[in-house]
């Protein structure tokens, strides 16, 4: 009987299985979105159990879509999106609360406490994190603070806390396993990168007590299995985890120091691999974890960006500006002016390197002949304006020049937005046969723990570069464009204050 590897990748919209074949082939998928949740201006949540019972669709999907039997999975992989924080009762399983995305800004205050507090160093030391209301640790703190008795109950053992990895694997097995891995663990600001354990003083400042936290495991071993109710009458060895990022970075096979992705999601995360030596940012970009395996910890640094391929989606929903996505790239392409115009869409705040929650979107350098292509093209140009920030940091704090930006994620599809990152960057971008890089990187994960893939080496032979984008602007262009974006940002920061 032939064997596969399944991933299952719960995003922040949407939740997706794929199947794998040994040549890293996509067999068969099923996705299914889940609803958002807007209480109120800037919080973002979302129900855990629909997140669950996605998972179980999708799961069902990918047989259904492939034709092959549970008894086929040779191992399962996980990846998620991070920080997303669930709170449940140990014994019925019942989150006690939405789940509270990592866009929300509701816990804002709680994290500028600690800020005022002094305590903005100590936390970079060891967690490698920026203060900020995106990690877990806030989230959690909130929860225990709004949820009647909380505290209390999460004191006395009854509560148990997990990011989106933890509460799959926990369901899957039926609560046989409470784990994580580094790379979510590494995003809760709870996590001790260096002594990779949780951390006490933290955990004291913000009085979560640690017995709701999980048990943090390498990114590829065997965990548990899921019990055959919730795999379809199979016990599978559920044998790789990692934060979605992460598992991109490992899905674009940048296993050694130096590696640059940037994958275009929702928001667009640029991750770096540095290597075996924790290594802090002098520019707020963050330290993480990148994975760890067979005792080897590669850390990585990391610049957030929050708003990327959602800026398109507001174009098309929000602006009706556009019908699809797709359409975007024509209208850049149809755009004559050589007016400068820049749109922020500092819509949540603004990520790395600016950190700056109470940033909004503008638009700068409109004049009475800026047409719709004009508005397109420079919410295009925005995400790769963006990047460039995150670049020029990550070289200035590495002191390691950057040659070639690896990119996948839905945007890269995007030639008009691609050939502009290079342009803009002045460096090769090197876009991924496969764009699916984070569930193909859960399934890697998986796949070496299994033995259904030997090692690094086999993998590098899973996933070419598909197509290469060199610069092709004069370098004064570029920078006076750079220059004017760099303004906008700057304008945009002081109309906050
Ligand atoms: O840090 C948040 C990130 O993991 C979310 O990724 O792809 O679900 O938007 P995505």
């Amino acid at each position: 009987m032939e064997k596969y590897i399944m991933a299952i990748d719960q995003g922040t919209t949407s939740t997706r299985a794929i199947i794998y074949n040994h040549q890293g082939e996509n067999v068969g998928s099923y996705q299914k979105e889940f609803d958002q949740i807007f209480p109120h201006g800037g919080w973002v949540e979302h129900n855990a159990n629909h997140i669950w019972n996605s998972v179980q669709s999708v799961i069902a999907g990918a047989f259904i879509e492939s034709g092959l039997k549970p008894e086929q999975i040779e191992g399962i992989g996980i990846t998620n999106q991070r920080e997303t924080t669930v709170i449940w009762d140990k014994e019925t399983g019942t989150p006690i609360y939405n789940a509270i995305v990592w866009q929300s800004r509701q816990t804002a205050a709680i994290a500028n406490q600690l800020k005022e507090a002094g305590h903005t160093e100590m936390i970079r030391q060891k967690t490698g994190l920026v203060i900020d209301a995106y990690f877990s640790a806030t989230k959690i703190r909130w929860i225990l603070d709004h949820v009647d008795g909380a505290q209390e109950r999460a004191e006395k053992g009854e509560l148990l806390f997990g990011t989106i990895d933890s509460w799959i694997v926990w369901k899957l097995t039926d609560g046989k396993c409470h784990v994580t891995d580094y790379s979510n663990a590494a995003r809760t600001m709870l996590f001790n990168l260096k002594e990779l354990d949780w951390d006490q003083e933290i955990l004291d400042l913000l009085n979560i007590p640690r017995c709701m936290l999980p048990e943090v495991k390498s990114n590829s071993e065997v965990y548990g299995h899921t019990i055959p109710f919730h795999f379809y009458g199979a016990e599978v060895p559920i044998a790789g985890m990692a934060g979605d990022q992460q598992a991109a970075l490992f899905g674009q096979l940048a296993f050694e120091p130096g590696m640059v992705k940037n994958t275009y999601g929702t928001g667009a995360f640029i991750i770096m691999n540095t290597g075996s030596d924790f290594q802090l940012s002098d520019n707020r970009l963050i330290t993480t974890i990148a994975y760890g395996i067979d005792g080897e910890i590669h850390y990585a640094l990391e610049g957030s960006i929050f708003v990327a391929g959602s800026a398109i989606q507001w174009l098309r929903d929000g602006m009706r500006l556009i019908q699809s996505s797709p359409e975007s790239e024509d209208l850049a392409r149809a755009s004559k002016s050589e007016d400068e115009v820049y749109v922020v869409p500092a819509f949540t705040g603004l990520g790395a390197p600016y950190w700056n929650s109470d940033a909004r979107g503008a638009v700068f350098g409109l004049s009475r002949g800026t047409s719709r292509e004009d508005f397109v093209k420079a919410t295009l140009q925005s995400l790769a304006y963006q990047t460039r920030d995150i670049i020029d940091t990550m070289e200035k704090d590495t002191g390691m020049p950057i040659n070639v930006l690896k990119v996948d994620g839905g945007a890269a599809m995007n030639n008009y937005l691609m050939q502009f990152q290079a342009d803009i960057l002045g460096i090769e971008i090197a876009r991924a046969q496969n764009l699916e890089t984070t569930a193909l990187g859960a399934a890697f994960l998986a796949g070496l723990a299994v033995g259904y893939w030997d090692d690094l080496e086999e993998l590098k032979t899973l996933n070419a570069v598909d197509q290469a984008f060199n610069p092709s602007m004069n370098n004064a262009r570029k920078e006076q464009l750079y220059k004017g974006w760099t303004r906008a940002v700057k304008a945009t920061q002081v109309f906050a204050d």
